[in-house]
C-alpha cells in the first residue's frame, strides 16, 4: 500500500518557478506585452459575453500540481494506474489514497489572484461562462456564478451500486475505499481517461453555445490535450470571439488563437481588471 506522502509530486512548486519569459507587471515587460494586452482589454471593455475555459494551471498559484508541467502528477505516477476506471477496479484503495491526498491539497487551498479576478471580470453588463476541467471549487470559492465542471468534482462520490452522487467534504475520508450507506463502494464523482463528459454538462455547453454570441473566449492555464477544449475554443473563434490563450507555455492551441498571453494567470489577469478599472475582492 502506497503510503499517502508517495502521491507527492517532484516537487510541487516547481511549477511556480518557469517563469523567465512570463509576463510581469513591471515596467518593462508592460511595454513587451503592451500591444497584445490592450488588445484583450479593449475587447474586453465591451464584451458582453465572455468565455473561459480553464485547466490545472489556473490553480498552480494555489500550489495545486498540474499535470503534464514541471512537478504534475503525470510526471511520476502513471495515470493508467489512477485516473482510469480499470485502475480503480484492479485496486480501489490506491486510487482512493490518490484522491484522498488531492483532496487534502485542494481543501487547503484558497483561490489565487487568477481564480479573483475572473469572478471580478463578471458584472451587470458583462456575462462570463467558465468551463472548467478541474475538480477543484476555487472558482466557486472566489466568486464566480456560471461554472461547468466539464471533469466532475473531486467534493462527490457515486455509489457504484445505486449510481446516486452526493457531496462529501470530509478530510481525510474515514476509511479508504469509502463505502456507501448501502455496503458498496464509492468512486470519486470525476471523469476518468476514457469515459464520456457528463451529458449534462456537456448539454450545458452545448445550451450557452447556441444562446450565446461569444465576444472573447480565454484559454487559461491548459494543455488542451483533450479535443473537446480545443473545438469549444475554436468554435467561439470561428463564431466571432477573440481567443485569447493565457500560459506560461506554447500548447496545440497556440498557433490558433489570435492573441497569446504569455505568463501566469493571476498576474496577467490581474493587469486586465487593473486595465478595466475592476476592484475584485483582495486584489
Ligand atoms: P496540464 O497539467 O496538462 O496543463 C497545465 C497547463 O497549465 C500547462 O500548459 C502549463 O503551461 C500551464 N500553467 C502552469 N502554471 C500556470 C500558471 N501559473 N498560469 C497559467 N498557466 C499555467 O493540465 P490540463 O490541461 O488541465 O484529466 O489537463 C487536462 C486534464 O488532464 C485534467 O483535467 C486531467 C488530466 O489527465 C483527467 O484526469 C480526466
Amino acid at each position: 500500500m502506497a503510503p499517502r506522502d508517495n502521491f507527492a509530486p517532484p516537487s510541487p512548486t516547481a511549477n511556480l518557478s518557469y517563469n523567465s519569459q512570463s509576463f510581469m507587471p513591471n515596467q518593462a515587460q508592460n511595454r513587451a506585452i503592451a500591444p497584445e494586452l490592450s488588445t484583450v482589454v479593449q475587447k474586453l471593455r465591451h464584451a458582453r459575453t465572455v468565455l473561459v475555459l480553464t485547466g490545472a494551471g489556473i490553480s498552480a498559484e494555489s500550489n495545486v500540481p498540474t499535470f503534464r508541467g514541471e512537478g504534475g502528477w503525470w510526471r511520476s505516477l502513471n495515470p493508467a494506474d489512477l485516473a482510469t476506471y480499470s485502475a480503480f477496479q484492479r485496486d480501489p484503495r490506491l486510487v482512493w489514497e490518490w484522491y484522498d491526498y488531492r483532496r487534502g491539497l485542494i481543501a487547503n487551498a484558497s483561490p489565487n489572484l487568477a481564480h479573483r479576478a475572473l469572478a471580478g471580470l463578471e458584472g451587470s453588463a458583462r456575462e462570463v461562462f467558465i468551463i472548467t476541467q478541474n475538480v477543484d471549487d476555487l472558482h466557486e470559492s472566489a466568486g464566480s456564478h456560471r461554472v461547468v465542471h466539464i471533469h466532475g468534482s473531486i467534493w462527490r462520490v457515486t455509489c457504484l451500486a445505486e449510481g446516486k452522487t452526493y457531496e462529501d467534504r470530509r478530510v481525510p475520508l474515514p476509511g479508504l475505499p469509502p463505502t456507501c450507506a448501502c455496503g458498496a463502494l464509492l468512486r470519486p464523482d470525476v471523469v476518468w481517461i476514457g469515459e464520456s463528459l457528463p451529458a449534462a454538462s456537456r448539454a450545458q455547453v452545448e445550451d450557452y453555445f447556441h444562446e450565446s454570441w461569444i465576444d472573447v473566449a480565454l484559454v487559461i492555464g491548459t494543455e488542451a490535450t483533450f479535443s473537446y477544449i480545443g473545438d469549444w475554443a475554436l468554435r467561439a473563434k470561428r463564431s466571432g470571439a477573440l481567443l485569447v490563450e493565457i500560459n506560461p507555455n506554447p500548447t496545440v492551441l497556440t498557433s490558433y488563437v489570435d492573441v497569446k498571453l504569455q505568463g501566469k494567470a493571476g498576474a496577467i489577469l490581474r493587469e486586465i481588471n487593473k486595465s478595466l478599472s475592476l476592484d475584485p475582492p483582495g486584489i
